[in-house]
């Protein structure tokens, strides 16, 4: 009994020193909660501007995560892999092609879709490959019309037991998302903001 105890120990000191020196060498590092911080994330559109910059953050502030890149273009998935480093993977994907989406799309955690232009789509496609399979989703979308779509698939996300967000980019998702939270604050009353200023130490 004594040994296993030690063992324990030795092993749990370990374990901190390992958490200590991961936190030092990656102050940015984000600790995501144990049963998620080794998911498996899909990126589609990762050799575009929006899904590229998506990635290099998720990989620099928790490179635990697996990070797959979906596209149609070898060599510019490859790059971008290049650029990742460990835990990363290319995918080739052509996201008008149900079956390919599908198969890439299993044993996948979470897709980010963000292989736009989403004003030109006419279909779902990736949403209701997500549905179909089981995969958490969430787009970057900048488009009425699509946004309006995505959304009638409310109640097979809920059927499928699978989180869906649709359209939850910087614009209109966080921008929308930052104006509800002032209305918030200003329907609460003035002193929100008051108490704001002073717990900051603002002029
Ligand atoms: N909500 C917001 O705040 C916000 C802001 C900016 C952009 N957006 C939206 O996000 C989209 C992407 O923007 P971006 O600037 O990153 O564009 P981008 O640089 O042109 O990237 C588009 C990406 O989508 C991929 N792609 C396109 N068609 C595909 C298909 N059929 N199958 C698989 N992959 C496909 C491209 O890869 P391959 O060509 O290599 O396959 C590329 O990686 C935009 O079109 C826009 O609608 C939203």
């Amino acid at each position: 009994m004594a040994r296993f105890c030690m063992q324990l120990n030795t092993t749990l000191a370990m374990a901190f020193a390992k958490e200590n020196t991961e936190q030092k060498s990656n102050p940015n590092r984000v600790e995501l909660p144990e049963k998620v911080k080794n998911s498996r994330i899909l990126i589609l559109g990762g050799t575009g501007r929006v899904g590229g910059s998506t990635a290099i953050a998720l990989s620099k502030f928790c490179p635990d995560l697996s990070i797959i890149i979906g596209g149609r273009n070898r060599e510019k998935g490859t790059a971008m892999v290049a650029k990742l480093g460990h835990n990363s993977e290319f995918a080739e994907v052509d996201i008008d092609d149900n079956k390919s989406l599908e198969a890439t799309l299993n044993g996948v955690d979470l897709v980010v879709h963000a292989a736009g232009p989403f004003q030109q789509a006419e279909k779902c496609t990736v949403l209701e490959a997500a549905v179909q399979t089981k995969t958490a989703y969430i787009d970057v979308c900048d488009d009425m019309s699509y946004s309006r779509r995505a959304k009638s698939y409310m109640n097979k996300a809920l059927d499928a037991a699978i989180p869906a967000i649709t359209t939850g980019g910087i614009y209109p998702g966080v921008s929308n998302g930052s104006q509800e939270y002032i209305t918030e604050i200003f329907d609460s009353g003035m002193n929100s903001i008051s108490t704001f200023e002073e717990e900051t130490d603002q002029p």
